[in-house]
């Protein structure tokens, strides 16, 4: 074989192959992600912040007053504090302690503020995000019949 057609016939190849990767590129980028997956991935790591004493400085967590995940009613002082269940559609509504309509992410940053005594944190920061879609997973238990 000449010369000229070898280095024809690898400049082929070469292209080959770029176009093979890039081909395979495009096709992982535009897989979609999984809407469930990151739906349950965000409530995980809300309900790993929702027992963290970072977010505030008073040595509480979400978990000291909304017990058992929120699962179960508490107090705060003489105020009861019912145990959650499906409070996605609850909000935007009133929200007694603020004496205003709330969204639930103004509730939770509410949370985090007052009784956390926390830094509110910034509205497109994940935790927050991650703390809400927590908050409106919660289910009440079945009752034991
Ligand atoms: C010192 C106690 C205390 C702590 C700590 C606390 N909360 Fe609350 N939270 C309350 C009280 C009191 C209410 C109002 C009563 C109610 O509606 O449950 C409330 C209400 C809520 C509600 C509305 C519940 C409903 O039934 O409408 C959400 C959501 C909530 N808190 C989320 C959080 C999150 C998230 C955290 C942690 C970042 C947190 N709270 C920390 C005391 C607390």
């Amino acid at each position: 074989m000449r010369k000229a057609t070898v280095l024809i016939l690898m400049v082929l190849l070469v292209a080959l192959i770029v176009y093979a990767f890039a081909q395979k590129e495009e096709k992982e980028m535009a897989k979609p992600a999984d809407p469930a997956a990151e739906l349950a991935k965000s409530v995980a790591n809300g309900k790993m912040l929702f027992t963290d004493t970072a977010l505030g400085t008073s040595g509480k967590t979400c978990n000291t007053c909304h017990m058992e995940g929120g699962t179960k009613a508490g107090k705060m002082g003489e105020m009861a504090i019912p145990a959650w269940d499906n409070l996605a559609p609850k909000y935007p509504g009133y929200f007694m302690l603020a004496k205003r309509v709330m969204t639930l992410e103004q509730v939770v940053q509410f949370c985090i503020v007052n009784p956390l005594e926390g830094k509110a944190l910034a509205w497109d920061d994940q935790k927050l995000t991650d703390l809400t879609a927590y908050c409106a997973s919660v289910k009440a238990e079945k009752k034991e019949k």
